[in-house]
């Protein structure tokens, strides 16, 4: 039966930014993400004889921003050699292109409706491939808890696995609204651009180092140390925006006020950590212990503020 999936979002506590090949979205770094339980696409596909037509949150949606959609269904129909108008129907719970990652979501449960639909049996690695065509970050997205994105070096070897889908670990992550503006440098552009940064190819040598450390600090159950390294790795992948040619950022003045909050929460003893996206909002890391009271510095620093607590969400999940 062709069921409505859903998938959820992936934070990269390792990042990925940067292609080695831009059609396939083959990666320049490995990358490691923690699945949200909050955050999630619920997607479901059907062929039909009229016009192919893809509804975002109910809504039909204009030609224009239906076309990134319908070109990676037809890519994904030629790799298949399968035909036929679709209608796609999609749910988001995720503020669109604010750097929550909902394209993360957005395309493995696509990845994974399409296959739905012209009942194709995929294993998880080669759901993860389909995925990464769609938007690297979705290829993460396939399981929950946290998972790994190999790089590899072609389409066959670039897929995400499971490192851990039930970790031990308290680890919340605060999802924090500064600003749901869509973003003005789209992440495509902001990979692209970034490689012109002196710092970019020496932070690519760190990567098999920054990836190790981090499966070792999720094996070894160390909070702290799965924290600082978060921070760091996205610290070296803004540093690298600010120092490319031309510079670029995606942080706004409370971007910069919640990371001294952080640094003001860290002093008193209240144990957090940042990393931050192709956006200007913060997550924070952090245990369950803390989290009522970072929500509430949170609230009372910045007006209307929105939070959300998210913790470990699952892999993808059929739900009729
Ligand atoms: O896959 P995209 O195009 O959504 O790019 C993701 C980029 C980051 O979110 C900044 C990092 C990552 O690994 O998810």
């Amino acid at each position: 039966m062709n069921k409505t999936v859903r998938a959820h979002t992936n934070i990269a506590l390792i990042k990925y930014w940067g292609k080695a090949d831009a059609q396939l979205r083959l990666p320049l770094m490995s990358s490691l993400s923690m699945t949200l339980d909050a955050f999630y696409t619920d997607t479901k596909i059907e062929k039909v004889t009229g016009p192919s037509q893809f509804y975002l949150n109910n809504e039909q949606q204009s030609a224009a921003a239906s076309q990134r959609v319908f070109t990676y269904l037809k890519k994904l129909q030629d790799r298949f050699q399968v035909t036929g108008n679709l209608i796609v129907k999609s749910i988001n719970h995720v503020p669109t292109s604010a750097g929550l990652a909902s394209s993360s979501s957005a395309f493995a449960a696509l990845a994974a409706a399409f296959c739905q639909c012209y009942e194709l049996e995929v294993t998880p690695e080669e759901l993860s491939r389909l995925a990464r065509i769609g938007s690297g970050s979705a290829s993460r997205s396939i399981y929950g808890g946290f998972a790994v994105w190999q790089k590899g070096d072609s389409d066959q070897t670039s897929y995400a696995y499971a490192l851990d889908e039930k970790p031990a670990m308290d680890l919340h992550l605060l999802a924090v609204e500064l600003n749901t503006k869509q973003k003005k440098i789209s992440s495509t552009h902001g990979m692209k651009d970034a490689q012109s940064s002196p710092f970019f190819k020496p932070w690519l040598k760190r990567n098999d180092l920054e990836l190790n450390e981090m499966i070792q600090a999720i094996k070894d159950n160390n909070f702290t140390a799965l924290g600082q390294l978060a921070e760091l790795n996205a610290n070296e992948m803004h540093a690298i925006n600010l120092t490319a040619q031309p510079e670029f950022t995606y942080f706004e003045p409370q971007t910069i006020q919640a990371i001294k909050l952080v640094e003001q929460l860290r002093a008193e003893g209240i144990e957090c950590y940042y990393t931050i996206d192709a956006g200007p909002n913060i997550k924070v890391l952090c245990q369950l212990r803390n989290s009522k009271e970072i929500i509430q510095r949170f609230s009372s620093e910045f007006n209307n503020v929105k939070i959300v607590n998210a913790s470990f969400g699952p892999g993808i999940t059929y739900l009729d």
